[in-house]
Parts: structure tokens; C-alpha cells; sequence
């Protein structure tokens, strides 16, 4: 099975990603690190060098990458389920987890590493906060696509051992 998590920049993708993939035995995959790997560029570079059209191009084309058919955690990047029919396909091959974190958490998990994340580099706090509420609002309706919902502001073991649950109780196709 496919488990993608969706959610915002700072939303903890990676890191319950990686927990949930340790419990479940399942391969742990960072969309932006398969895009990095196969480009050689960083996702930073890719912004500023092809721009971010080019980048969704990548990040389209990545998530159907033949490399990612077997049982993986799929961390996917803030905008993947917003661009093209992404969150459809995804609710297609797999099960979609979105994780849900207040705009202050998110905000402070932000401001301690932001310069990795080309739409956020160069913000100051009250800008962060006012983008936060911005961006938010717009896709939000794309996340809400997901399958369930989890309460990420808590801890990482919390989260882990509810989306455990959510996919125990998903419908698995035959196909
Ligand atoms: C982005 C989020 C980033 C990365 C890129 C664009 C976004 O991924 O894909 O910088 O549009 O929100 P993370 O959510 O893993 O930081």
C-alpha cells in the first residue's frame, strides 16, 4: 500500500513519516529528495534556476515515478496536492493521511529552519504568519480531498499511532 501524508511546509511530514514507515516496516519516501536525486539540484536551485511551474512539472511527474509502486510512506511536498490532479491520483493508489497543524505551530516549527524552502526564505515572522493564513485558506479545499484527518500539533507518537488506526480501518481495493 501507498500512504501518502499531505499537509503544509512544517506540518511534521517527514518526521512522522519516518516513524510510521520504522513501525510499519514500509519504505520512507521524500518526494522533494526523489526530485532532488534524479534532477541534482535541490528543490532551492530549482526554484530559482527553472522557476516554480517547472518544479509542479517535476513534482507531477515524480509522484507517478515507477520507483514508488511497492509499500512506502510517500511525504509529499506542501504544494503537491494542490497542483494538476495530484490529490486525485493519489486518492487513486493510495491512502491520502493529511496532517492538520495550527498556523502558530506552524509558524514556529517555520522560523527555526526556513531557508531551505524557497517560498518562505526570506520572511520575517509577521510575514510568515500573514502568508501562513493566506496560503492556508487556498488549499485547504485541496487537503480536505484526503482521506482522513489527523491532529498533527500533538506529539509524533500520537500522530503515528493514528493514522496506524485510519489505515487499518481503509477500504483496500483488489485491483
Ligand atoms: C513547498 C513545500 C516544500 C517543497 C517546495 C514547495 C510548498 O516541501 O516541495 O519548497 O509549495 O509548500 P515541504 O512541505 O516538505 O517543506
Amino acid at each position: 500500500m501507498l500512504i501518502y501524508l499531505i499537509g503544509f511546509m512544517g506540518s511534521g511530514k517527514s518526521t512522522i513519516g519516518k516513524e510510521l514507515a520504522n513501525k510499519l516496516s514500509y519504505d520512507f519516501v521524500d518526494l522533494d529528495k526523489i526530485i532532488e536525486d534524479n534532477e541534482e539540484l535541490s528543490v532551492r536551485d530549482i526554484f530559482h534556476k527553472r522557476g516554480e511551474n517547472e518544479f509542479r512539472r517535476l513534482e507531477y511527474k515524480y509522484l507517478r515515478h515507477e520507483s514508488l509502486i511497492e509499500n512506502a510512506v510517500i511525504s509529499t511536498g506542501g504544494g503537491t496536492a494542490c497542483f494538476f490532479n495530484n490529490m486525485h491520483y493519489m486518492n487513486q493508489s493510495g491512502i491520502t493521511i493529511f496532517l492538520d497543524v495550527d498556523i502558530p505551530t506552524l509558524a514556529k516549527r517555520l522560523l527555526k529552519d526556513k531557508e531551505k524552502r524557497p517560498l518562505i526564505a526570506r520572511f520575517k515572522k509577521e510575514q510568515l504568519l500573514e502568508y501562513l493564513e493566506i496560503k492556508l485558506k487556498e488549499r485547504i479545499f485541496h487537503y480536505k480531498k484526503s482521506y482522513s484527518f489527523i491532529d498533527a500539533s500533538r506529539s509524533v507518537k500520537k500522530s503515528v499511532s493514528q493514522i496506524i488506526k485510519e489505515i487499518n480501518s481503509f477500504p483496500q481495493r483488489d485491483d
